[in-house]
């Protein structure tokens, strides 16, 4: 099946709009009510609002979105987009693969950052597979897209679940690149454009992160978190840690770090919660590392659904590789080599808080 014989109007999708280009841009539904009902976007492979019943029993859109194609292309903040090729940061923009150095898009004060200018949450993504509860999309970056060798075949596969989505990214190269494909999707568990996510919860599977220069890469090493607000062992207010005034959190101007998960395969790596909303988000993922990022820049200048989004109106749990691996042979590898398939598996389950223990006081 190709994209175009993918009738989205049978299947509950509905047209979205249209790219500068005149090419149209499709919203894609999955699931049914009472369970998760995501939309998708083919424009960026983007996660454009998902609705579940929260712990209160109201039905709530949980994800933050833009109304609009060129609200999405004129964003900044990469909302639900699907992040590639490179997520995060890479200094300089420049890295040496199989000795040759490489110089790719930087577009974030000198840095690379979310696969440069042009990264893949602004192209338009084809859909091949689409059934009442899944949709599969592909996208062809060609050799030299942003400056990254190789024809990058990318693909993400969304499935909604009884109790949330799984998202499966997979990639093969025709020559050796580096990838890192995540989905950058802004959580407000009292509903998107409900105020600030301050009140919520954290707790992230992680003893160490990694502080940051004031450009946001890494310093080197690991840090860590106890003693610090990056500390979410036990599951703490994100407020309390964004207004702590320690001189990493100042830099980012609140949480922008990546975290060292602990263990591997996939496995829960974080759990956001409300009380106000009774409802809680695992993430599970086979990732390494998580970026934690609190809606630092989020500053009321982008059009989106249901009004503006404000500082700390949403929170990004962005699992990936380390940010700067391509330049850090001591955090892993991010080589992709002709033969190889990437592949990176993300969840969201969500449900009522349960047994969930809030600590601090209301
Ligand atoms: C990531 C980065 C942040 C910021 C956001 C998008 O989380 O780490 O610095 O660029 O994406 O605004």
């Amino acid at each position: 099946m190709t994209g175009a014989d993918v009738n989205v109007h049978i299947m509950g999708g509905g047209d979205f709009g249209t790219m500068p280009d005149g090419r149209r841009v499709r919203r894609i539904t999955l699931g049914e009510a009472p369970g998760p009902v995501l939309t998708v976007l083919d424009l960026g492979a983007t996660v454009h609002s998902l609705e579940v019943t929260c712990g209160d029993g109201v039905r709530r859109n949980v994800v933050l979105g833009h109304a609009s194609p060129a609200d999405y292309l004129d964003s900044p903040h990469y909302l639900g987009g699907t992040i590639g090729r490179y997520a995060n940061r890479i200094a300089g923009g420049r890295f040496v693969l199989d000795g040759r150095e490489v110089r790719v898009g930087t577009h974030d004060r000198g840095n690379h950052l979310h696969g440069g200018p042009d990264g893949f949450n602004r192209r338009l993504w084809q859909l091949v597979e689409h059934s009442e509860t899944q949709a599969h999309l592909v996208l062809r970056s060609p050799d030299g897209d942003q400056g990254f060798p190789g024809t990058l075949d990318a693909g993400v596969r969304f499935e909604v679940l009884g109790d949330g989505v799984r998202m499966t990214f997979e990639a093969t190269t025709d020559a050796p690149t580096v990838v890192n494909l995540t989905n950058h999707a802004y959580f407000n568990l009292d509903g998107a454009g409900a105020g600030t996510v301050d009140d919520h919860h954290l707790a992230v599977e992680a003893d160490e992160y990694t502080p940051v220069d004031p450009t946001g890469i890494p310093l080197g090493g690991h840090a860590a978190v106890a003693g610090s607000p990056f500390d979410f062992r036990a599951q703490a207010r994100i407020g309390s840690a964004v207004r702590s005034g320690v001189e990493q959190v100042a830099r980012a101007r609140g949480i922008d770090h990546n975290y060292v998960l602990r263990g591997e395969g996939v496995r829960r790596v974080a759990t956001l919660s409300s009380r106000r909303t009774q409802t809680r988000l695992d993430v599970h993922t086979d990732q390494p590392g998580l970026q934690v990022y609190t809606g630092n820049f989020l500053d009321g200048s982008s059009p989106a659904v249901g009004g503006t989004h404000r500082q700390g109106d949403g929170i990004a749990l962005e699992a990936q590789l380390f940010p700067d691996t391509p330049r850090r042979p001591d955090f892993g590898s991010a080589m992709l080599r002709p033969g190889e398939t990437y592949r990176a598996t993300l969840e969201w389950r969500l449900g009522a808080v349960g047994s969930f223990q809030f600590q601090d006081p209301e």
